[in-house]
């Protein structure tokens, strides 16, 4: 175990370095620990640099305030919009005027669809204006809408098992909120598995663990092998209204009505820029965001504060006049919304590269309170960044969790590079999260100060050790 340890970490010193086992004065055997540790300790005086810009320095709350300009004057970046495109050719610009290098566009193709028009009323046994959104991908309903009778249930297997009772019918999913990962299946397969019993449409409880009436969005799927049908996501409130009738034998109906589109692919655009390394310029620390988001709220939180702490991370280095040995590269996603689709094209192009990509970031849980960073690579991978995280001991930021990770970055690190994803408070996130309720007033200024510290020790240290981390 030990000998293959050294034998594979000889192999990434050059030479010319010398034999870094070598013994230290006192004829101890160095390790590749010891050496790590001493090379990150010495960015100690930067990282400190780093952090008192962001948070208390010159460069306090402008990601906040950038983001606050940016969303007021696009608003919410749907896939295939309008609004996607104005912001795309926004930050293009921005980023130019910052005096950050090789910004660039990379065309991709993305999905179109529009929700239109769209209601939800129960006309039995009372009329209540239910408050709704269908969900991304949804096809419409005919112009009249579809009236049909309810049927709740409270899992797929309910389901299942009233599967005589359901044909004909508006399934009402009252799924149990466990956690995002969870539940988000009840959005994402709810419509193909009442489909497949016979009903007419389906509607779910918003996957959300908070509620004040608002309705939660997102991306759902439909299969080949079941007819589509109208599905959209109701408030908690209202799903678990109609489950109480429902279990008191109350005969429920409601009149669904959407008018949801679906366009030929959109032109789109990952944006790009960098800052160039000084001694390994093909290879790269990648920092990410995604630029779209739902078309409802300001798509502040979900990805903008993400989108703004990695341009930010670059701005502090530049700022700083520092310059890594190996290149950053900011990565602002397109169509993440509907499923990574930006991120995964951007793969395909650049994969034939891989082996100079060093670690993937990406930023899309909220940019609340820090708490650290998520790391997902093999243990010695972990153990230089967790070294890398003791530089934010001046905030007290310096947690590594398990299961790093995104939409976004997830190519690259089921190909075997490291990837590591911001952690936060994430209380709140899903209270807002693809509602009209994700919006500037759900941001903190010294919070996003603090991302953004985070955000750029991390990527700038590893962007200079005179190693790539190992996989
Ligand atoms: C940054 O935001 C905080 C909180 O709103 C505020 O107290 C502080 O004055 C702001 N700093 C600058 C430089 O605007
Ligand atoms: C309920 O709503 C329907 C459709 O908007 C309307 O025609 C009907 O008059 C309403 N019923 C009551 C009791 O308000
Ligand atoms: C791969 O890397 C080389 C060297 O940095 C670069 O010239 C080339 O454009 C890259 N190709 C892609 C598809 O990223
Ligand atoms: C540092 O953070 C930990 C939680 O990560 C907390 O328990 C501790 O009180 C904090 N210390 C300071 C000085 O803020
Ligand atoms: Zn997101």
């Amino acid at each position: 175990m030990k000998l293959l340890f050294l034998i594979v970490f000889s192999c990434l010193f050059p030479q010319s370095q010398g034999n870094p086992f070598s013994n230290d004065n006192d004829g101890h055997q160095r390790t590749f620990e010891d050496i790590i540790e001493k090379e990150i300790a010495g960015y100690s005086e930067v990282a400190k640099k780093i952090i008192n810009l962001a948070v208390y320095g010159k460069a306090q709350n402008r990601s906040y305030e950038r983001l606050t300009l940016f969303v007021d004057t696009i608003g919410p970046r749907l896939s295939g919009s309008r609004n996607l495109e104005l912001a795309i050719q926004y930050m293009y610009k921005a980023l130019r005027k910052d005096g950050l290098e090789n910004v660039h566009l990379e065309p991709v193709k993305i999905p179109h669809w529009e929700r239109g028009k769209e209601s939800a009323l129960m006309v039995e046994p009372y009329n209540h204006s239910i408050a709704m959104l269908g969900l991304g991908g949804s096809i419409a309903t005919p112009p009249e809408g579809i009236t049909a009778e309810v049927l709740v249930v409270s899992s797929f297997d309910e389901l299942h098992k009233k599967a005589q009772e359901a044909h004909g019918k508006i399934i009402v999913y009252n799924q149990r909120y466990i956690n995002y990962g969870e539940t988000v299946l009840y959005r994402s397969r709810g419509a193909v598995e009442a489909a497949k019993v016979g009903a007419k449409a389906s509607l779910i409880k918003s996957i959300a663990p908070f509620s004040i009436n608002s309705p939660h969005t997102g991306i759902q799927s439909y299969t080949s092998d079941v007819p589509k049908i109208p599905t959209a996501c109701i408030s908690v409130e209202d799903a678990e209204m109609m489950a109480r009738m429902s279990s008191r034998g109350t005969k429920i109906i409601v009149t669904l009505k959407m008018g949801a589109k679906t366009y030929p692919q959109a032109d789109s655009f990952n944006t790009v820029a960098e800052i160039v390394g000084s001694k390994y310029p093909e290879q790269v620390v990648l920092v990410s965001g995604h630029l779209d988001s739902w078309d409802v709220g300001q798509g502040a939180m979900d990805d903008g504060g993400g989108a703004f702490i990695s341009w930010e991370a670059l701005s502090l280095i530049k700022d700083l006049g520092l310059r890594p040995k190996r290149t950053l590269r900011l990565v602002l996603w397109t169509a993440e919304e509907q499923g990574g689709v930006g991120a995964e094209q951007y793969y395909q192009l650049h994969k034939v590269n891989i082996s100079n990509f060093d670690v993937v970031m990406e930023s899309d849980e909220g940019t609340f309170m820090p708490t650290g960073l998520a790391f997902k690579g093999s243990d010695k991978a972990r153990n230089v960044i967790k070294e890398v995280m003791k530089l934010l001991k001046p905030i007290n930021i310096t947690n590594v969790f398990e299961n790093g990770g995104g939409t976004d970055i997830n190519y690259w690190i089921q190909d075997g590079i490291p990837g590591a994803s911001l952690r936060d408070d994430i209380t709140k996130y899903f209270w807002f999260h693809h509602s009209q309720g994700d919006t500037m007033t759900v941001q903190d200024p010294t919070e996003m100060n603090l991302c953004a510290a985070v955000w750029a020790v991390v990527s700038y240290v590893i962007a200079d050790m005179e190693e790539k981390v190992p996989v």
